[in-house]
């Protein structure tokens, strides 16, 4: 139902979840024969997450054991291990119901594709080039290219790419070419990043600016501007955001390239990567959106595959300029094929799961999913405000910004990204208007709980997003 939502009353177990058993414990179905969990010493059940640098904390973990001698006759290793992968999968339909916060679209039904599962799918090489291994889905790889360089406007014989294991995986292949093409350039993008981008940067050892961002999230052009010219000497590789991971925010692609015109840097000093690894499917499909093309001064754009498409792998799509490819490449005998990616064997099922995706949905189906997902994106913001909670949302973006939730086990159940002051709940396809409703309601119980005492108050998220979007005491 898309109509309002009453965000005090109500009972919070309305929806039709099964959850698991509190105690959850897969030993408990067979005793003994089931891999013991193994769990962390003096582990305090509700201690606040906290990020441990440089020790392996075992929480949890079903261990492997060595089959018995009889196990082959008995049945009942198999019967266990059968058990706890049921277990498993209750699981996972439950966190599937709950989950808000990273942009994975996980509405799909891949169940034609089920017979596939008895082969080891393997595109190692080049997609263009076929190697001697025989078990590999090339032909839907380079249907799916094809299909991604007409949406980015570049000619079938004028472009490269290949299927990543996932987005991070464009973004280091993106800033290779570049620095292939420049070796002494220096990496510009904004502090708003990916933090693979940043990887990116330490691995190559490439010299890294970071540049201010605005409120919105979006690349600051004039700041941009400065840093340029501090370093004309040198060609500049920029990674230009569409779509940043925490707010949604898509840097201006054409003020990106006029402050390099403006600054003296002709099309032969400098290379661009677009990070799009989520609005990289989206924007195309948003009305009055700025184009992402090759028409323009770009040399390559990256997506995740698993993000709106909905691939339930990870897996990402690469397209550079085929000119700029040579550069990178080496021939590999064994293979029999050009190596110009960066893993070695590649996920040959991926192709054929994207291939089916686009094959269904076609144009069409991502605009109105798309349409869809900024529609129900608006409905969460306008409810958050209308429920005193400070929130934004980006104009071309279906990831909703708001106050963190005080509740660390609130935070986890609905598996909410958080960063410093603020939470985001991205709006996939999956993320219908009752869901948020339920999402809604609870925490808006929740909150009431948080503050009622006095104690605690709402964060201040004004340097976050804004004033005019914070629903602080100061602000409000
Ligand atoms: C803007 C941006 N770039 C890159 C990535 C990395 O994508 P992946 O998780 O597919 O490696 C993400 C992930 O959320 C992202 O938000």
């Amino acid at each position: 139902m898309v109509g309002s939502i009453d965000l005090y009353a109500g009972d919070l177990n309305t929806e039709k979840v099964e959850p698991l058993p509190e105690d959850f414990d897969p030993t408990a179905v067979i005793k003994e024969l089931v891999p013991p969990v193994v769990e962390a010493e003096n582990e305090e059940k509700d201690k606040k997450r906290e990020i441990v640098l440089g020790r392996n904390v075992h929480t949890m973990c079903l261990a492997v054991t060595e089959p018995e001698s009889d196990d082959e006759v008995t049945g009942e290793r198999e019967a266990s291990m059968a058990s706890v992968l049921a277990r498993y999968r209750k699981s996972l339909i439950e966190r599937t119901k709950h989950h808000l916060g990273y942009p994975y679209n996980l509405d799909f039904d891949y169940g034609a594709l089920a017979q596939l599962q008895h082969f080891s799918i393997n595109n190692l090489g080049d997609p263009f080039i076929e190697s001697n291994y025989g078990v590999h889905s090339r032909q839907f790889e380079v249907g799916v290219l094809d299909w991604f360089a007409r949406l980015w406007e570049l000619e079938k014989n004028e472009y490269w790419g290949y299927i990543t294991n996932c987005g991070t995986e464009g973004n280091l292949h993106g800033i290779l070419v570049g620095r292939e093409v420049f070796p002494d350039g220096i990496l510009y993008t904004s502090c708003e990043t990916h933090y693979s981008v940043f990887k990116a940067a330490r691995m190559y050892r490439m010299e890294c600016v970071k540049v201010d961002t605005l409120v919105s999230g979006e690349i600051d052009c004039e700041d941009f501007k400065l840093k340029l010219l501090c370093n004309k000497d040198k060609p500049a590789i920029i990674n230009v955001n569409i779509g940043t991971t925490v707010k949604g925010a898509v840097d201006d692609l054409d003020l990106v390239i006029q402050k390099l015109e403006e600054t003296g840097f002709t099309h032969d000093r400098f290379y661009i990567h677009c990070d799009g690894a989520l609005f990289g499917l989206m924007m195309p499909f948003v009305k009055r959106a700025p184009k992402v093309s090759f028409k323009k001064p770009i040399g390559s754009v990256s997506v995740s595959g698993h993000k709106f498409v909905g691939c339930p792998m990870p897996c990402g799509v690469q397209i550079t300029r085929l000119e700029h490819i040579n550069a990178l490449s080496r021939n590999v005998e064994y293979l029999a094929s050009r190596d110009a990616t960066i893993m070695g064997s590649r996920n040959g099922h991926a192709p054929i799961f994207l291939w089916y995706t686009l094959n269904r949905k076609g144009y069409r189906g991502f605009r109105k999913e798309v349409q869809k997902c900024l529609r129900n994106a608006h409905y969460l913001k306008d409810r958050l405000k209308d429920a005193g909670i400070g929130a934004m949302l980006n104009e071309l973006s279906s990831t909703v910004v708001f106050e963190r939730p005080q509740d660390e086990e609130f935070v986890r159940r609905w598996q909410l990204a958080c960063q410093g002051n603020i939470a985001h709940v991205v709006v996939m396809p999956n993320v219908t208007i009752e869901k948020l409703d339920v999402f809604l309601n609870e925490l808006v119980q929740k909150r009431a709980t948080w503050f009622q005492d006095g104690k605690l108050q709402p964060h201040c998220i004004a340097a976050d997003v804004g004033k005019e979007n914070c629903l602080c005491a100061l602000h409000k």
